[in-house]
């Protein structure tokens, strides 16, 4: 039985790929900060799924981690889905300096935990959920859009580390387009998308071993064409 450990678990895309895992025979152990939430996931299958309380902004997490991953019995998969997000037109410095803290900081020390267990114990898997936001400067969401971009890049040097110092680490990172969750809140957006055939076309991609995956379709379109846009073009886009 395959075992993953999914940090930030509690809602959203990541309980989705918890429940997605665990129906296809996972063992799973899941985290994140809300335990009322975890209890209620792991009453969905008892003997499949482990809980740990974590916030990855504490710096005592990669500890809890690594408790999470004993309770399971080890771990083939780390599967990151926490994160937070939101527009910041005015650009209130607590709204950037949060979504840093958790989107960088708390990143990285989940991320650099999960590559050093892997390091000590004949490798793994290493998936990430960043965003198709990271592909450009989004002006209403500066924060957001620039943590995830870090992302992207953090995941591509820790594949080259992996590499240069040959340890068996696969990388997946994961962009998705807007997907109906509580980081959208209620807000319209155009080409939202369902948390459900999200989560598969992650699961699939995990099984495939994709070392990054855009969902879906009309996005890897967009970001296509997000790319080829100019700067000077690009900083006159009204992007809402
Ligand atoms: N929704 C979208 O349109 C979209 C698009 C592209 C990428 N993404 C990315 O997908 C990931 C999952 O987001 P979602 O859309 O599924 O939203 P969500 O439902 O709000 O889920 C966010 C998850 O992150 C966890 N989290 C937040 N802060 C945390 C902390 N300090 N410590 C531990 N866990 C924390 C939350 O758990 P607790 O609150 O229980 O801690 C929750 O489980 C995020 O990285 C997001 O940026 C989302």
């Amino acid at each position: 039985m395959k075992r993953a450990i999914i940090i930030g678990a509690t809602s959203g895309i990541g309980r989705e790929v918890a429940r997605l895992l665990c129906q296809q025979g996972w063992r799973i152990g899941i985290a994140g900060r809300r335990e009322e939430a975890l209890k209620q996931i792991q009453a969905t299958a008892p003997q499949q799924i482990e809980t740990e309380a974590i916030d990855i902004n504490q710096t005592e997490a990669p500890d809890r981690l690594r408790r999470l991953i004993e309770k399971v019995g080890g771990m083939d998969l780390y599967f990151h889905s926490s994160g937070i997000g939101s527009q910041n037109r005015d650009l209130t410095p607590d709204i950037e300096l949060n979504t840093a803290r958790t989107n960088v900081e708390g990143f990285i020390r989940m991320v650099t935990a999960a590559f050093d267990y892997f390091k000590q114990h004949g490798g793994g898997h290493i998936a990430a959920i960043s965003s198709i936001a990271g592909t450009k400067g989004i002006g209403v969401a500066p924060a957001y859009s620039a943590t995830k971009r870090f992302q992207n890049t953090y995941v591509d040097a820790l594949a080259q580390l992996a590499r240069m110092q040959q340890l068996p680490i696969r990388f997946t990172d994961i962009r998705p387009g807007f997907v109906a969750t509580d980081l959208l809140g209620n807000r319209h957006y155009p080409m939202l998308m369902e948390t459900e055939p999200v989560a598969r076309r992650i699961v699939k991609a995990l099984q495939k071993g994709q070392r990054r995956v855009v969902i879906d379709g009309r996005y890897r379109l967009l970001v296509f064409f997000w790319e080829l846009i100019p700067e000077w073009l690009w900083e006159r886009m009204k992007i809402k």
